[in-house]
């Protein structure tokens, strides 16, 4: 039950953000990133290194909010999609963080973990 809840939670926190991410953006619909393209561009490329680093612009903290947000959209290849929202959703939320204060990382950092993600998601 208060799983349920919890997860609600975040579905309202995450729907509030994409509102807020897509306001501030001239109303303009985000980009479309399958979750191959955002483990390119936000992890392998190093961006999210950059923003845990504080070694970020803006626009690449921004960045960063609008990938994992389009990474929320797809399903994920393996292991519970329940889960693999939630863990979207934090990343959602600590880049939002780190994009409002540079300063403000620790979640990030937490919440980019590759290999315990990889290991409930990414297959083989
Ligand atoms: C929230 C979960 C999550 C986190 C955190 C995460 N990954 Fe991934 N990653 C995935 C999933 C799921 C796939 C498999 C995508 C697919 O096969 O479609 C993947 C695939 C990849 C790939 C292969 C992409 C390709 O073209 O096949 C690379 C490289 C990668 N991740 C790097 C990283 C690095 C580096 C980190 C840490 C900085 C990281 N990932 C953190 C979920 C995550």
């Amino acid at each position: 039950m208060s799983r349920v809840f919890a997860l609600l939670s975040v579905t309202v926190i995450v729907a509030g953000l994409i509102t807020a991410a897509t306001a501030a953006d001239d109303d303009k619909p985000l980009e479309k990133h399958s979750i191959k393209d955002v483990m390119k561009t936000a992890h392998k490329m190093g961006l999210v290194q950059k923003v845990v680093g504080k070694e970020a612009s803006d626009e690449e903290r921004e960045q960063l909010v609008e990938l994992y947000i389009a990474m929320a959209e797809n399903d994920a290849p393996m292991g519970s999609q329940k889960e693999w929202k939630v863990r979207s959703a934090r990343l959602i939320v600590a880049a939002a963080d780190a994009a409002e204060d540079p300063e403000n990382v620790d979640a990030l950092k937490a919440a980019s973990n590759c290999g315990a993600c990889h290991k409930a998601h990414k297959k083989s």
